[in-house]
């Protein structure tokens, strides 16, 4: 199976066993819009407890807050975001499809990249274990070939970027010969620049009503709440503010499922600390994040560090981290030493003065600022693209059927186990009930005694429900029942009493945490 088809099985499962919807999609749907179903929001908030717990309750010196979306306009002045928070966007006049033109760089950068690769693919191939892929990197033609073309191309975008020349990250289109993927002609517009914050209005339009913003980021509600927080919680630099949010952004170019959407979920958290001091965290925080990722077990060959070419209004540095999704490496999280941009702005913007006393050095300064922020649908992406597997099932040696398993890490999982009575009579579905409302009272449970146990396991497989509980006429005599393992399908015969100690120890979100 290709990436692309992994992609689209995805998506369509997603949607078959209710993790996400398209919005209102009796009405034929809304544009990069999606709704979380009855599994995808229980994964969600367990993402989002995964995050708040290792930030705010592992963390004496981070506390959370959860401030208004609506925020007064000067905000967004002072923050840059009305005059800086802008895609540069093309239009093709033959199919009429806009594109963010950076966009379409990156990802002819991304071919020239492809065919350096399946060139020293085609290397190891020929000289077998005697390939040296530095020396083939440095002396073949085409390779070096392709190497100079991204190295140009990846130049010219900076520069263009850098300095705003919209004009120039046109004729760089044009000279790289990109076409349109509709179309396929070079028949560009010019290339303008798009502010992505969306604007209402508050108060009725009769009384002179004022534009206000949808938020695009969480982060200002943090910093135009750095001295309430500072002063009522007695913070002491250095110190942190985390927040769990909605966003939103009119993006240009809306694809890739819940990748890129117009309303989304950000986990942020801004570190305040000592001006001069911002390398040294902004180093830690990026290994702490990235700890973090790995921790659940997906992978660690499947993250990676890039740092920022363009570099946003606000930022001295920024990475971000990656996740190898199935179109590719793409930002997960970014990491931004933010400077004082943002306190000092909304200093001058507000006419309140906002600065720290620190006491340990008896000066009183704008704190600099690290941050973090990671989008919780990026995350619900990566986890379901890395749990969706097909597989061909085994029983005593023989090929019994396929299944569709969703490997989720245990502790993040919708359904932390389903409780299945073998057959519906001989008094196994009360001794099944007795045991849910027992294990209900800890985890996320299911109870199922419709159709043959194997289909009850498919149907659990499908959702990615890490045990299966199974009461059979031996439960009676003794008090024990199986557990049936979904990734490896094995099952074990422990006692009632053992249950609750044995999911907890695989599926809390404790297990997690002592990790870290
Ligand atoms: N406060 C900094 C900030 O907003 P960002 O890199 O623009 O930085 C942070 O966004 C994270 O928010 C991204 O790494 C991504 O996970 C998520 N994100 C941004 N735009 C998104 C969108 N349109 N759809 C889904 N997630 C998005």
């Amino acid at each position: 199976m290709t990436q692309e088809e992994l992609f689209k099985k995805l998506i369509a499962h997603s949607k078959e066993y209710g993790y996400i919807f398209p919005s209102s999609e009796i009405y034929d749907g809304l544009s990069a819009v999606y709704d979380y179903g009855q599994y995808g929001s229980e994964l969600k908030n367990n993402i989002k407890r995964y995050w708040w717990e290792a930030m705010v309750r592992l963390h004496e010196n981070i506390v959370g807050i959860d401030a208004a979306i609506f925020m007064h306009p000067r905000t967004w002045e002072a923050s840059g975001h009305v005059g800086a928070f802008n895609d540069p966007l093309i239009d093709n006049k033959d199919s009429k499809k806009r594109y963010r033109a950076d966009v379409l760089l990156e990802e002819h950068i991304a071919k020239l990249e492809d065919k350096i690769n399946r060139e020293i693919e085609k290397g190891r191939k020929k000289f077998g274990d005697g390939f040296d892929e530095t020396q083939f990197r440095a002396t073949n033609p085409n390779v070096l070939r392709n190497a100079e073309k991204v190295e140009e191309v990846h130049t010219r975008m900076v520069n263009a970027l850098t300095n705003n020349d919209l004009e120039a990250l046109r004729q760089l289109i044009l000279d790289c010969e990109i076409v349109c993927p509709v179309s396929g002609t070079r028949s560009w517009t010019e290339v303008r620049q798009f502010n992505l914050m969306f604007e209402t209005k508050m108060g009725s339009v009769s009384e002179d009503a004022g534009t206000i913003y949808l938020r695009p980021e969480t982060a200002q509600g943090i910093f135009v709440n750095f001295l309430n927080v500072q002063k009522t919680g007695r913070m002491k630099i250095p110190f942190g503010i985390a927040q769990i949010g909605k966003a939103f952004r009119n993006e240009i170019v809306a694809r890739q499922f819940i990748f890129r959407m117009r309303e989304f979920e950000q986990m942020e958290m801004q570190f305040f600390i000592r001006p001069g001091e911002e390398m040294k965290w902004y180093e830690r925080w990026k290994a702490a994040r990235m700890k973090w990722h790995q921790n659940l077990g997906m992978g660690a060959e499947n993250y990676r560090y890039h740092n920022h070419d363009k570099l946003a209004h606000y930022a001295n540095a920024a990475c971000d981290i990656e996740f190898q999704f199935p179109f590719g490496f793409k930002e997960l999280e970014g990491i931004h030493s933010r400077t004082d941009f943002d306190l000092s702005n909304h200093q001058k913007f507000s006419g309140k003065k906002i600065q720290y006393f620190d006491p340990e050095t008896n000066e009183s300064y704008v704190p600099y600022v690290v941050e973090t922020s990671v989008g919780v649908d990026r995350l619900v992406l990566s986890v379901l693209t890395n749990a969706y597997c097909e597989e061909k099932v085994q029983k005593d040696g023989e090929e019994a059927g396929e299944r569709v398993v969703l490997r989720i890490p245990p502790a993040l999982a919708p359904v932390k186990l389903a409780v299945l009575p073998l057959v519906k009579k001989d008094g196994l579905p009360e001794k099944a009930r007795g045991i849910l409302s027992m294990l209900k009272l800890d985890f996320s449970c299911q109870y199922d005694e419709k159709d043959s146990i194997g289909k009850r396991y498919r149907r659990q497989d499908a959702i990615g429900t890490p045990f299966c509980v199974t009461v059979d006429h031996q439960t009676l005599q003794d008090n024990t029942v199986t557990i049936r393992h979904r990734d490896s399908m094995e099952q074990e015969r422990v006692s009632i009493e053992k249950l609750s100690g044995i999911m907890d120890a695989q599926v809390s979100l404790r297990s997690l945490l002592a990790k870290l």
